[in-house]
């Protein structure tokens, strides 16, 4: 390797450390959200009763608006999954949490629910992704490694109409992803590339982000995919791209339902 791009690397790795002031160092909570990794590898070993139940229950707390708590977890073992799909839990992880967007459960009781695609895009979605979240930083307290997947074959969320028929799930109900879970068989990886705090955060109002800061950062995306998965970052948006023109399809015309404004 060329030692220039092996020095950049390194300088790279050291910059995108999270940063913490000195005398907030020992705060464990802090150190668990910011040292959190997506870990794609698990040991055999099951997770026990009272783990899970409480990675759960952090998904349970989380906050939603209005406290509409528009989510639904459908959680799995290894048989569980395997009955239900005919295929292995991904990354052989021994536990799974599909997450579901899910504005119908409100809907039966609520008088008035808003029914602008607005809510079920961004409400359902939104709130959906924090209980995500709480649990993803639950685990990661309890030393329980996770990852966050779109697609896991033929049961990620660019699978509208095959999980609405596998899951039988009622319109306004919308899978978003699947969180697979276990003991991490490895060390954490380096962190992905992330954009330096000054290129995000701004006081008050919008700054661009300097185009030289962007290809950096974008530059780091590609050699860090190509790195860890073989393969071109551009060839895998444009995968992603066809994968979800598909899912939008379905979606209009096999979950959302007629009566759907989106329509
Ligand atoms: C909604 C969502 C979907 C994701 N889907 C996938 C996926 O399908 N496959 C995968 O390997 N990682 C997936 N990830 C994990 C991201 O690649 C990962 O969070 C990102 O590279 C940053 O790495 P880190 O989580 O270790 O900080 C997903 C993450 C999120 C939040």
């Amino acid at each position: 390797m060329n030692p220039w791009h092996l020095v950049r690397g390194l300088a790279r790795l050291v910059a995108g450390r999270p940063r913490t002031p000195r005398a907030l160092a020992g705060n464990e909570t802090l150190r668990t959200v910011l040292e959190r990794r997506s870990i794609r590898r698990f040991t055999d070993r099951d997770l026990p009763d009272d783990v899970w139940r409480a990675i759960l229950e952090a998904g349970r707390v989380a906050p939603s608006t209005v406290n509409l708590q528009t989510w639904t977890f459908l959680v799995f073992d290894r048989a569980g999954w395997e009955a239900t799909f005919d295929r292995s839990l991904p990354m052989g992880a021994p536990r799974a949490i599909m997450i579901l967007a899910d504005t119908h459960r409100a809907r039966r009781v609520v008088e008035g629910f808003p029914s602008v695609p607005m809510c079920d895009h961004t409400v359902g979605v939104m709130n959906a992704s924090l209980a995500a979240m709480n649990m993803t930083v639950a685990a990661e307290a309890l030393g329980v490694a996770s990852v966050m997947l779109s697609e896991t074959g033929k049961t990620g969320f660019y699978d509208v109409a095959e999980l609405a028929t596998v899951l039988d799930l009622p319109p306004g109900v919308v899978p978003i992803m699947t969180m697979v879970l276990g003991w991490p068989a490895a060390a954490p990886p380096p962190m992905p590339p992330r954009l330096p705090l000054e290129a995000i955060a701004f006081a008050g109002a919008y700054r661009e982000t300097p185009q030289r800061v962007l290809e950096d950062w974008y530059e780091q995306m590609r050699a860090g995919y190509r790195a860890s998965t073989g393969q071109d970052f551009q060839r895998q948006i444009d995968h992603y791209n066809r994968r979800l023109e598909a899912a939008e399809r379905e979606l209009r015309e096999r979950v959302l339902g007629p009566d759907d404004p989106v329509r």
